[in-house]
């Protein structure tokens, strides 16, 4: 692994680099107001929504919610990681990426030869196990298992199956005579030690799926037990270039076979992958014995723009699903779209797909997948019975962290809307979401909050949004610090003090470089949010030192009340009499 990329050249980059220019060059842009325009380059649309601002260096499309800095542009658009991302603008200012010394060492030109013979071993390896389906003595029991198991030879090809002998040392004798290379195989996981140092192979008498990783190159393995009893599957370890959480079986295949991955299947197993596959169902992926990751969902969700996750109807299938929706919210933007369909008892999309048939087995994709919205409810409800205050109450705990997590405005104000139905807060709801909307379709070049009733802007979010739009306010308005507040129950009161820190630090730093700073943080979504709405305010030191009056006096009044009904139960001690007179010397 590279060293990391040093804090400081990254905010070198964003500053350097002006993201109209670099926009620009794969998307044409088209000046309107102070913005720039285009039609999204993340979904389709027929009238320009995606806004690029030059002033604060981010980007914004009112219709599907995409937002970002220049790094954010490149990630999303070029399809890179974020260190790939940082390179390419390196590339483009033709400077060399500095990489940090210290837990992760940089990578030596040895490392990466080293890297090229792991990904050589394992596609040896791989056509190896296919090999011994034609050559091994006891290779028959082998294609007799994969025939019972109705694979066609076709589908065992294209996925590169194969067969692990059941001697002890067949892949150590065809690969480890060199010490080296044995070393290497044990690295991989191809072989194992015992305790008295006996090496031998890791997979035997085995049916063996290879899964590569996105650009087809084998990591690691499955092998599955010809004869049921004891574990089934064996998977090979994480090793130096196999980390499960971020792999998906079936993944590449996919993608093969589709230029547009616009829809994803999740479901659990390597049979499931390769039978739904053989009969023309040919983009199911399944994680690797581990629950869906978050690292997954953002892979999909970079290619496709619905992901259908298939579980079995159980318990565990339903508890598996909730853990891939929660996964799934950060990444929900608007025009994508998650389901879930669960399969009846006993069946898994293998038997299933073999009984029905594809166009049965994709007609109830359509008719019984439940969207998301639909699961995250009914999950909830039957957890929470809303019939009475306290089960509403649990409800609202527990749904709004999550709902606050969908980056989708559309998507996230459709949730809080049925969320707001569920709890009899309808009314409240409907105002909110007709700012919301007045927001959106207004002219966005020209909308400002100046337009909307000030009082429905919160004193946090007023200072954290001009604090995003000029980060250098915080060094002139040092006496109202957030920190000051910090033991109050005031929302949002966390975030805005990181902010403000992180103001005072840099104070030279622009819009992007500070929502670099809160890449991956858990509200970094709320920060782009707050970004969505043009603004502009003559006035930003008078309201921001306003804004922090306000949140002072609600404090103030808020322990006043405390403190009276602490004083309707028992005496007051010395101590909070004296605050209690403080406070009302200070109202006044
Ligand atoms: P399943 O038991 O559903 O596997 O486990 P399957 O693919 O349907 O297998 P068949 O049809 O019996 O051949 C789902 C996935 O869980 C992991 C594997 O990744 C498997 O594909 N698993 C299962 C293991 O890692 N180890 C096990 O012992 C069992
Ligand atoms: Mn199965």
């Amino acid at each position: 692994m590279a060293g990391r990329i040093p804090r400081e050249f990254i905010d070198d980059m964003i500053a350097r680099s002006d993201i109209v220019e670099v926009i620009d060059s794969r998307v044409r842009l088209k000046k309107a107001g102070r913005n720039y325009q285009a039609c999204c380059p993340f979904h389709n649309e027929k009238s320009p929504s995606f806004t690029v601002s030059q002033d604060k260096q981010f980007y914004h499309c009112f219709g599907c919610g995409a937002h970002g800095n220049v790094i954010s542009f490149l990630m999303e658009y070029e399809r890179l990681e974020f260190p790939e991302a940082v390179e390419e603008l390196a590339n483009y200012h033709s400077i060399e990426v500095p990489r940090e010394q210290g837990s992760t060492p940089k990578t030596t030109p040895q490392q990466k030869q080293q890297k090229q013979d792991d990904y050589e071993l394992m596609e040896n390896a791989a056509r190896f196990f296919a090999q011994q389906l034609k050559v091994h003595p006891e290779k028959q029991k082998a294609i007799d298992y994969l025939k019972s198991r109705g694979l066609s030879s076709d589908i065992v090809k294209a996925f590169g199956i194969g067969f692990a002998p059941p001697e002890w040392d067949t892949v150590l004798r065809a690969f480890g005579q060199d010490p080296h290379v044995q070393q290497q195989l044990l690295d991989l996981k191809l072989i194992t030690e015992n305790d008295r140092g006996k090496r031998f192979d890791f997979f035997r008498d085995r049916i063996m799926f290879p899964i590569r990783d996105k650009r087809g190159r084998v990591i690691g393995f499955g092998g599955r037990v010809l004869v049921d009893g004891g574990p089934k599957y064996l998977n090979s370890p994480e090793t130096r270039i196999f980390h499960k959480g971020h792999e998906l079986y079936g993944f590449y295949q996919a993608k093969q076979a589709h230029r547009n991955l616009s829809r994803v299947m999740i479901v659990e197993g390597y049979m499931d992958v390769v039978a739904l596959a053989q009969f023309g169902i040919d983009y199911a992926v399944a994680s690797l014995g581990t629950a869906t990751t978050p690292e997954h969902i953002q892979m999909l969700f970079r290619t496709s723009t619905e992901i259908v996750c298939c579980y079995d109807g159980d318990r565990a299938g339903r508890e598996a699903a909730w853990r891939a929706l929660e996964n799934a919210l950060p990444y929900l933007k608007d025009g994508v779209e998650m389901k879930f369909l669960f399969l009846p008892d006993g069946e898994d999309p293998d038997t299933l797909v073999r009984k029905i048939g594809k166009d049965e087995f994709e007609s109830r994709l359509l008719k019984d997948a439940v969207p998301l919205s639909r699961f995250f409810f009914d999950n909830l409800l039957q957890r929470h019975h809303v019939g009475s205050a306290e089960g509403k109450a649990a409800l609202k705990t527990e749904a709004l962290p999550l709902i606050e997590q969908i980056v989708g405005d559309n998507q996230r104000a459709m949730l809080s809307n049925e969320l707001s139905i569920f709890l009899g807060e309808q009314n409240r709801h409907k105002l909110q979401s007709d700012v919301a909307k007045a927001n959106q379709h207004g002219s966005m070049a020209k909308l400002d909050f100046g337009k909307l009733n000030k009082s429905e802007i919160s004193p946090v979010r007023t200072m954290l949004r001009l604090l995003l739009d000029n980060p250098s306010l915080a060094s002139q308005c040092q006496d109202a610090n957030p920190r000051l507040l910090q033991h109050t129950s005031i929302a949002g009161i966390p975030l805005l003090s990181e902010v403000f820190d992180f103001c005072i630090s840099k104070p030279q730093a622009n819009t992007a470089q500070l929502l670099e700073q809160f890449r991956g943080h858990q509200q970094s979504n709320h920060l782009a949010r707050l970004l969505n709405n043009e603004f502009t305010e003559q006035h930003p030191i008078k309201v921001f030192q306003d804004s922090f009056a306000k949140l002072l006096e609600w404090h103030l009044q808020s322990r006043m009340d405390e403190l009276m009904s602490i004083a309707r139960v028992r005496t007051l001690s010395p101590t909070e009499k004296q605050e209690f007179n403080l406070l009302v010397k200070e109202q006044k």
